[in-house]
């Protein structure tokens, strides 16, 4: 043990990270090292990492920060943005502790019986007399190598605290001397953009009460020009699917942060005695490329005891097909292709309910329309059960139409400020789904109807952002709440019906958070399902999510959102990389492209068990017109990859490409399996195939990591599978 005066040094471990920090009886923990496991250290080990790391002295604490704490506090003299800031109307803004204490679980010690299978846990807790607060920060070393981190704080005293910040930090090295985050607008979701990461404070933020479609998803720092597959880099996101921040701050210093909380607005937590407020988990991942950095992400998940487990049920959403124009007869034609297709999910999508015949109106009014429906949703749902497919229908619970007979019944029922409800968005607005009755109302339609009609998926929208959120009389800030309560919505309907999945879906893919995706079983990534913008979504999204959670459709053969038009294999062979849907009128697709698409539909369902639980990969390739991505096995018998042109290569031809991920000892056989093999299908005659394509290439792991295989012929927006098998052992 460290001299009592001494701070002590911990070191939390799991899943290849490794977590060192420095404990004081006076501060909260201060991360020393957070990235590549350093094996097992003793005490004595770790003692003398303190004076290894001990900073020269400059002029002032100021200027020489020794530590920065996981809430960075200003009253210790960081110069930058504090982690925690609030005040009692102007007083106790800055917080110090007078003692801090700090306790370390494993998972499965008493204490902390919740935690995941080998997870360890660092719970801190300050208390400052002076200013009456108590504050709790909480790290996990999770089984996946994931650290995960909170904060809370607890008004000690009589006068209210209201909470402004709440955003917990972790610093990560000087060599990550560059920034990566999502941009995007409606239907082009998740585009990448990096810049250096230089002294001052590069924030992120989300106002419209969910992430956004410009949502950052992750905020990553790592060594310039890190890939998917080099160089070390780090990555936070933020758990919540309300207003949030996430920041990366360089202070002259020295020190880099990544951080992230809640964006709370003026007044939103108001602290009364007693009551606490916790931040949302933040999530911290890193890796020697993207690659590992995102499969911490996605073993996490797939570690939940909720993640899917059964084979993800291929769907149709009928929405692309038919839009508003709802017609028994044409729905129950199109529900017959889709079966005969090895369709296994008929979701009939927006238009279904009083008064919606385009979007202007009927939000709020969840009672099947009686002019479009005579008898109900039963001959659709019973026609489409009778096929053997699951029924699925979509809803938009927390939004409302003004002129819904909900809104005119209930105009309280509405977020507003005392100015109004505010600028209308797709002519709707928001229901105050933390007004007990607003809540119980939209509860009892939604179960009534789920009861009702058996059903087993229901499409989550929310397609207009918080804007003049306000609740009550006072119209004050209400998106915390609102939050919660959709949160609160998704966990009811859920104990309710069993078995019932949740699509969390905003016009697109504005609702993406791993808050959501504690209630919701899949994410509508975009409404652009355009194959050639699809590669770069999905690519993009997939650093936080697994294939199985990402919505993927195929559409017609011109594209609703972009025009573009293209052919069945480069809609399909997208498609199939995630949750796998079609959204396309096949009444009106020709024999020939229905044939077609059953082979890629089959061809789904024989190696969705692999898609859904194995690793993903992606190469550096040198072609920047090229991407190949694809998923290994993860005993690595097997791998399955997609090589996509989406450009005009500048050399021809477009020259080698790896596979990355495979066993660099075993020898696998490598082909181009049907149905994506239209353009290879001249092998062994037609010269312009590459020579390996006839026989299949038989090759170690580490060759076709490290050398690679020509690339078949692609012209822009087209695209081949290549299917790696480990080729048995010969017997001894
Ligand atoms: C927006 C969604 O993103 C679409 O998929 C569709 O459900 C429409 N809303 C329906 O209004």
């Amino acid at each position: 043990m460290a001299p009592p005066d001494q701070p002590h040094v911990v070191h939390l471990r799991a899943g290849g990270t490794s977590v060192v920090l420095r404990l004081d009886a006076d501060r909260l923990p201060c991360v020393l090292h957070w990235g590549p496991d350093l094996g097992p250290l003793s005490d004595a080990d770790l003692r003398p990492l303190l004076a290894a790391l001990a900073m020269p002295y400059v002029d002032s604490p100021m200027a020489s920060q020794e530590a920065v704490a996981l809430l960075p506090q200003h009253s210790s003299g960081w110069l930058g943005q504090p982690g925690l800031l609030g005040s009692r109307e102007g007083r106790d803004w800055s917080v110090g502790f007078d003692e801090v204490t700090h306790e370390v679980t494993t998972a499965g010690t008493p204490g902390w019986a919740d935690g995941p299978s080998g997870a360890q846990r660092l719970r801190s807790v300050g208390t400052d007399r002076i200013s009456e607060l108590e504050v709790v920060v909480e790290l996990e070393v999770l089984a996946s190598g994931l650290v995960r981190l909170r904060a809370a704080v607890r008004n000690l005293g009589q006068q209210p605290y209201q909470v402004d910040r709440l955003e917990p930090a972790l610093p990560v090295p000087a060599e990550a001397g560059e920034l990566l985050d999502m941009a995007g607008r409606h239907s082009h979701e998740r585009t990448p953009q990096r810049r250096p990461f230089g002294v001052g404070h590069w924030v992120r933020e989300s106002w419209g009460g969910r992430p956004g479609h410009d949502a950052a998803t992750l905020l990553c720092a790592g060594q310039p020009g890190f890939a998917f597959r080099t160089g070390r880099v780090w990555g936070v996101h933020l758990a919540c699917s309300g207003n949030q921040v996430l920041g990366a701050e360089h202070a002259v210093t020295g020190w880099r942060l990544l951080r992230g909380g809640e964006r709370l607005l003026p007044g939103e937590v108001r602290l009364a005695a007693g009551q606490a407020y916790a931040s949302p988990w933040l999530l911290g991942s890193w890796g020697e490329g993207l690659d590992e950095l995102a499969g911490r992400f996605h073993r996490m998940l797939r570690a939940r005891p909720q993640h899917p487990r059964r084979p993800r049920p291929v769907l149709l959403n009928v929405w692309e097909a038919v839009y508003f124009d709802h017609d028994l007869d044409r729905l129950r034609a199109l529900a017959d292709r889709a079966a005969e297709l090895g369709i296994e999910r008929f979701v009939l999508d927006d238009g279904w309910f009083r008064g919606r015949r385009d979007d202007r109106s009927g939000l709020g009014d969840w009672y099947v329309d009686e002019q479009v429906w005579p008898e109900g949703l039963a001959p659709l749902v019973d026609h489409v059960r009778g096929l053997g497919m699951e029924f699925g229908l979509w809803f938009e619970p927390e939004m409302v139409s003004l002129d819904s007979e909900l809104a005119t019944a209930h105009p309280d029922w509405l977020l507003r400020t005392r100015r109004g409800v505010g600028p209308a968005s797709r002519h709707q607005h928001v229901l105050d789904l933390a007004h007990p009755d607003a809540f119980d109302h939209v509860l009892g339609r939604m179960s009534a109807l789920i009861d009702e009609y058996g059903i087993a998926y229901v499409k989550w929208d929310h397609n207009r952002p918080l804007v003049e959120a306000g609740r009550g009389p006072a119209g004050t800030p209400g998106v915390h709440e609102q939050t919660a309560a959709a949160y609160r919505l998704m966990a009811e309907l859920k104990a309710r019906h069993p078995g019932l999945e949740i699509e969390s879906c905003s016009a697109g893919g504005a609702r993406v958070d791993l808050g959501i995706l504690e209630h919701a079983d899949r994410v509508w990534v975009s409404d652009c399902i355009d194959a050639h913008e699809r590669h770069r979504i999905v690519r993009w999204t997939g650093l936080l999510l697994p294939p199985e959670l990402m919505g993927t459709h195929v559409g017609s053969g011109v594209d609703h959102t972009t025009g573009r038009r293209h052919d069945l294999d480069f809609r399909a062979g997208t498609a199939m990389w995630g949750h796998m849907g079609v959204e396309w009128d096949l009444t009106a697709a020709s024999p020939e492209e229905r044939a077609e698409l059953g082979a890629w539909i089959a061809f789904h369902q024989q190696v969705r068990a692999l898609l859904h639980s194995g690793d993903v990969v992606h190469a550096d390739l040198a072609n920047p017109a090229l991407q190949l991505e694809g998923v290994v096995a993860a005993d690595r018998s097997e791998a399955l990859y997609v090589l996509a042109a989406l450009d005009h290569t500048l050399t021809w031809p477009p020259g080698r490409v790896p596979l990355p991920g495979l066993d660099p000892e075993r020898t696998y056989r490598v082909d181009v399996p049907p149905p994506g093999d239209r353009l290879v299908r001249g092998a062994g005659t037609d010269r312009r195939v590459p020579g390996w394509v006839a026989g299949g290439a038989a090759l170690t792991g580490r060759v076709l990591a490290e050398v690679g295989l020509q690339a078949p012929l692609l012209g822009v927006d087209q695209l081949v599978l290549l299917r790696a098998v480990a080729v048995p052992d010969p017997a001894p």
